[in-house]
């Protein structure tokens, strides 16, 4: 049995900023694969609370009614910075339900892991770089996520095998791999590379149960990787956006302005100013391999099918 308990596949949903909401975390859960969703999703802050109830009490009913499912897990993405305002309430939050997995990102998590182990849950801390592994572990984290080059959202630049090759070598326990994955084999990879879980956030924004818009899902079913542009132009961390909300904004992908400069987020079609991630749209190089908008179920499934024949493949 995995650390997260049994699960359909060794697969964690990741957070996504605006896309994951209730409906696909549970979706993902109930499939049997780890759901997670940035708290900040949840607004006002105190929705966060509706939420957590939401969640916790649709999956605990699941597993009254049908104790043999795979029930998976869900977790919570902490946004671990001083400009996080909410960080402490929202941390409180996960606290109060005892949330079984924090996802932490940005900056380490601190003092935060013993909050979350004195009620038994687990925090699995997201990195761009060996030395941000190294500093999380040493705050006692029980898993890592490395975030490799492509991935969506703020994407690493360090390769998959070199990165995960590097951090074996210091750490045996939980290793999440994330960065393009988009079908069943690449899950398999991961693990051939040494990770125990694959983590996927662009093949899921194509799902019936992400909240991205219909132009959104589209921009992703036609973007190939040279789609993706890496810039720190939006947020002054850099990300990985699909070109064409860039350009839907009026902005020139090739020419956006380094961080330092004023950022300019261009205009929406109805002439509003255009607002990073819910505008200029986030998206992984992985986009190249998804051509379709399943529902999760229907998803989990097929991946599940390519990892057993990309098992037995190989
Ligand atoms: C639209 C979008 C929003 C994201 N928002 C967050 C976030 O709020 N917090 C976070 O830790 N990671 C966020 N990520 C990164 C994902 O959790 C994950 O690391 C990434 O999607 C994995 O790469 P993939 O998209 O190539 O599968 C986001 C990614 C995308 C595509």
């Amino acid at each position: 049995m995995s650390c997260l308990g049994e699960l359909a596949l060794p697969l964690i949903g990741a957070p996504m900023f605006l896309v994951s909401h209730p409906e696909l975390v549970l979706a993902q859960c109930l499939s049997g694969i780890v759901g997670a969703f940035p708290s900040l999703n949840a607004r006002p802050a105190d929705q966060l609370h509706a939420w957590l109830a939401q969640i916790s009490r649709t999956l605990a009913l699941a597993r009254e009614e049908a104790p043999e499912r795979r029930i998976a897990p869900y977790a919570v993405n902490l946004i671990v910075h001083s400009g996080n305002p909410r960080l402490e309430g929202d941390l409180a939050a996960c606290i109060e339900f005892k949330v079984p997995l924090v996802i932490t990102s940005l900056s380490s998590p601190g003092d935060l892991v013993r909050r979350v182990h004195a009620y038994g849950g687990r925090v699995f801390h997201d990195v761009i770089s060996v030395r941000h592994a190294e500093k999380a572990l040493s705050e006692g984290v029980d898993g890592l996520i490395l975030v490799c080059a492509g991935a969506g959202g703020h994407g690493g630049l360090l390769n998959p095998i070199a990165f995960t090759a590097e951090v074996r070598r210091f750490w045996g326990g939980p290793l999440v791999l994330a960065g393009t994955l988009t079908e069943g084999r690449h899950i398999l990879a991961a693990q051939v590379m040494g990770a125990d879980y694959a983590y996927m956030g662009t093949r899921f924004i194509a799902t019936k149960e992400a909240q991205a818009s219909p132009a959104y899902q589209q921009a992703i079913l036609e973007a190939r990787a040279a789609d993706i542009v890496y810039t720190d132009h939006f947020t002054g961390i850099p990300g990985n956006y699909l070109k064409a909300g860039i350009l839907a904004a009026g902005l020139d992908p090739g020419h956006l302005p380094a961080r330092g400069e004023k950022p300019d987020f261009g205009k929406t079609a109805a002439g509003e100013p255009a607002k990073a991630w819910r505008d200029i749209w986030g998206a992984g190089q992985g986009v190249g391999n998804v051509s379709d908008v399943p529902g999760v179920e229907e998803l989990v499934t097929r991946l599940r099918r390519e990892y057993e024949a990309a098992k037995s493949r190989v």
